[in-house]
């Protein structure tokens, strides 16, 4: 975790509410939150759902911690949740390429939550994003550094059928006019892959994109590289953005870039017990190049991020604490 220490903050005992609270990055948010002395009231589909467990065992969690119901498309819900708090972090999306269950519920689900933090008088709202919104135009030079003033090209992923990214950026966009309209308070966090330990029961999708690497599940590795930080980082991010006054905008929570053999091979000299793809699916042509980017400006509030390796060997470490992954077979003995 970067060294920053936003403890002292005068914003610290505040009540905030955290949308999809049972998530990846939002179980580490509300931890962090509760750990900092925030009253947190989480909106989650199903209080009642084992799946929320990890969240009141957290630390403070049974005196400063609330589940709301609240479906992204259930504004009375959210309203609800939201009314009282001095702030939102609103990081619940849909994860899909799915059009229907992605775009709708992503952009409406943005709508609702920026309209109910109006109405509610909220000090500021933090929005999770997503670099798919960012990064994505094949006419972008591949000399530009790739910053918060990018956007990824609309056509570009409706013609690709990229229906996680085009919510994304229709649900940050959508977050902007509805802030700019209401007068609210909006900073948005970009993160890219975000890769370490888990706290919720089940493999989110960025744990996916390690995991089949480790179980057998693909044979070999795509000719393309990925943007990758840490869940410390990211989470951290979210806490600085909502705490600086001076933060404004969009901040991009980027790491490191890597090509899939990269990744690859780090993993299997971490864990060569696992049967780690050693070949690129795409033998004919030149291995992808990675983008130029900048985090200057999350820097710039004191973040100073993990390196990725740190990164992977978080992520397998914690899959195998979870029995999340098959501890391989030991190799068998030759006999003869
Ligand atoms: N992980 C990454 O690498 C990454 C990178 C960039 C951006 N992000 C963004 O970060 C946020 C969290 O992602 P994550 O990785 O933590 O994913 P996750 O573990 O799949 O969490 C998604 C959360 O959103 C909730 N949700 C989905 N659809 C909903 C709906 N219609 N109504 C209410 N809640 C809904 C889920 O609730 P249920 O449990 O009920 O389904 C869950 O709590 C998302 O906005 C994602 O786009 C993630």
């Amino acid at each position: 975790m970067a060294p920053v220490d936003s403890s002292n903050s005068p914003v610290a005992g505040e009540t905030v509410c955290v949308t999809g609270a049972n998530g990846f990055i939002a179980s580490w948010i509300v931890k962090l939150l509760l750990e900092k002395g925030y009253t947190v009231r989480g909106t989650v589909r199903n209080p009642d759902d084992p799946k929320n467990d990890h969240l009141r065992e957290l630390e403070g969690a049974k005196e400063r911690l609330t589940l709301w119901k609240a479906d992204l498309l259930d504004f009375e819900g959210l309203k609800v949740a939201i009314n009282g708090s001095h702030g939102v972090f609103h990081i619940a999306s849909p994860v899909t390429n799915d059009h229907e269950q992605m775009v709708e519920p992503a952009v409406q689900g943005t709508k609702n939550v920026i309209i109910a933090a109006a109405e509610a008088k909220v000090r500021r709202v933090v929005f999770t994003s997503s670099s798919g919104a960012v990064y994505l135009d094949p006419n972008r030079s591949p000399d530009v550094v790739v910053d918060e003033s990018c956007w990824s090209d609309l056509d570009y992923l409706k013609t690709a059928a990229n229906w996680y990214c085009y919510g994304k950026e229709m649900a940050e966009k959508t977050a902007w006019a509805e802030a700019k309209e209401r007068g609210v308070d909006l900073v948005v966090v970009i993160p890219v892959m975000v890769l370490g330990p888990l706290l919720q029961p089940y493999v989110n999708a960025s744990i996916g994109h390690i995991l089949k690497y480790l179980n057998g599940s693909v044979k070999t590795y795509a000719n393309s590289t990925q943007a990758y930080v840490h869940i410390k980082d990211t989470t951290l991010a979210h806490i600085l953005v909502y705490e600086k006054p001076e933060a404004s905008g969009r901040y991009f929570c980027v790491e490191s870039l890597l090509h899939r053999g990269e990744v690859v091979e780090i993993l299997a000299k971490l864990f060569p017990e696992y049967p780690i793809p050693t070949k690129c699916s795409d033998e004919k042509n030149p291995r992808e190049k990675p983008f130029k980017f900048s985090n200057q400006k999350l820097r710039d509030l004191g973040m100073e991020f993990t390196p990725v390796s740190q990164g992977l060997y978080d992520t397998v470490k914690s899959l195998q604490e979870k029995g999340l992954i098959q501890n391989p077979s030991p190799p068998i003995l030759n006999q003869n």
